[in-house]
């Protein structure tokens, strides 16, 4: 028996989203269909790299046949469904959410050098005019600026309980250092036993940090750098410390480096870090860093020379080496903290100027 070919054609599912007609992938959310047709739903609770979550429900839309909004993150999209994004009574609610959120926080507007991230509220809160002021009465969220880590502000007054930065530690950190506490106006972001950081399970990868949307928690070593009058610029680069090839954007005023953040579209890292990547930058700017070489002396003391003095002495160095011992007694070691052009110089230097292949970098560890 031949089979009808067209029957093992599955029928392709379709949406109506503002009068426009889609199709989509069983399994996909309104908002993700949405959002393929350049719907702008805000989120705050959000972050595509998360499972859904429905907690701050700015992303609600109405569907035709269901009396209620319906947070359209968490919602599947359905074949025949007719979706409105953005009908006058659903931004009239997100609009009061966002009032209600703004009312009790301390501050809306911070420093983007607090996080990638960090302006996401103060952003709707603009476009939908819901300054704070509107609604009075307890508030949520304990500060916890006596932790004495170095990299993380805890600024829990600023906190809207999205719940993304626990989400992330746990689902893309897998470090699950972080935990809420408590419930309503007493929902507190906490770490075990309610310890400092430091004293957690946290590994100071900084994915909190650049996923808060309000600036709560902060990269403290960036906002060291808020007073500086210059705009802060970003330059996309790729980490060197390992193997990896995380992207980031180094972020400078004026010839200072000031911070870094993870790329969200970086293809080895999508906006995930580690703790070299997202901090460990001062090295270029330190005060003990040399500026100049130094000779080693017969007494073992260093004396300060000019790079002309310093590259004869190494050069007759390595030659004297190879003469005694052959060229594979030469072994190079690039750093992980010199620039990638250096990291191929380095290894053509000692394959071409030695003859050897005795060359690493400790990004390889
Ligand atoms: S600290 Fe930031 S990311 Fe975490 S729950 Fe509060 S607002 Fe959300
Ligand atoms: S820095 Fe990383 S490990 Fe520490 S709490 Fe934040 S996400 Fe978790
Ligand atoms: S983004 Fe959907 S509920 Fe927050």
């Amino acid at each position: 028996m031949i089979n009808d070919p067209t029957s093992t054609i599955a029928a392709q599912l379709a949406i109506t989203i503002d009068g426009q007609q889609t199709t989509f992938t069983e399994g996909e959310t309104i908002y993700q269909v949405s959002k393929r047709l350049q719907k702008d739903i805000p989120t705050l609770c959000y972050d595509d790299r998360l499972d859904a979550f429905g907690g701050c429900r700015l992303c609600v839309v109405e569907v035709e046949g269901i009396r209620n909004p319906v947070a359209s993150c968490t919602t599947k999209a359905n074949d025949g469904m007719v979706v409105k994004t953005a009908p006058p009574h659903i931004e009239k609610m997100r609009k009061t959410l966002l009032e209600m959120v703004a009312s009790e926080n301390r501050q809306i507007d911070v420093d983007p050098l607090r996080g990638l991230a960090s302006q996401e509220l103060a952003t709707l809160v603009n476009k939908y005019g819901a300054r704070g002021g509107r609604f009075a009465g307890a508030k949520s969220g304990t500060s916890n600026l006596q932790d004495a880590n170095p990299f993380i502000l805890r600024d829990y007054e600023q906190c809207i309980s999205c719940y993304r930065c626990v989400r992330v530690c746990a689902e893309q950190e897998g470090d699950y250092a972080i935990s809420i506490a408590n419930r309503g106006f007493e929902t507190q972001i906490t770490t075990e036993f309610n310890n400092d950081l430091r004293d957690s399970d946290c590994t100071f990868c900084g994915q909190c940090i650049q996923t808060c949307p309000t600036g709560a928690l902060a990269d403290k070593k960036a906002i060291r750098a808020e007073a500086l009058p210059e705009p802060i610029k970003k330059t996309r680069t790729v980490c060197p410390y390992c193997a990896v090839g995380c992207s980031i954007d180094l972020m400078t005023k004026g010839d200072k480096i000031v911070g870094a953040q993870p790329a969200m579209d970086g293809p080895a890292n999508k906006g995930a870090l580690c703790i070299k990547g997202q901090f460990t930058y001062d090295f270029i700017q330190h005060e003990d860093r040399l500026k100049k070489p130094l000779i080693k002396q017969a007494d073992g003391t260093f004396k300060e020379v000019e790079w002309d003095e310093a590259l004869k002495a190494a050069a007759a160095g390595f030659a004297k080496a190879k003469a005694k011992y052959g060229r594979h007694s030469i072994f190079g070691i690039a750093s992980g903290r010199a620039p990638h052009e250096a990291a191929y110089s380095m290894q053509k230097f000692i394959r071409a100027g030695f003859g050897t292949h005795h060359i690493d970098n400790c990004s390889r560890a």
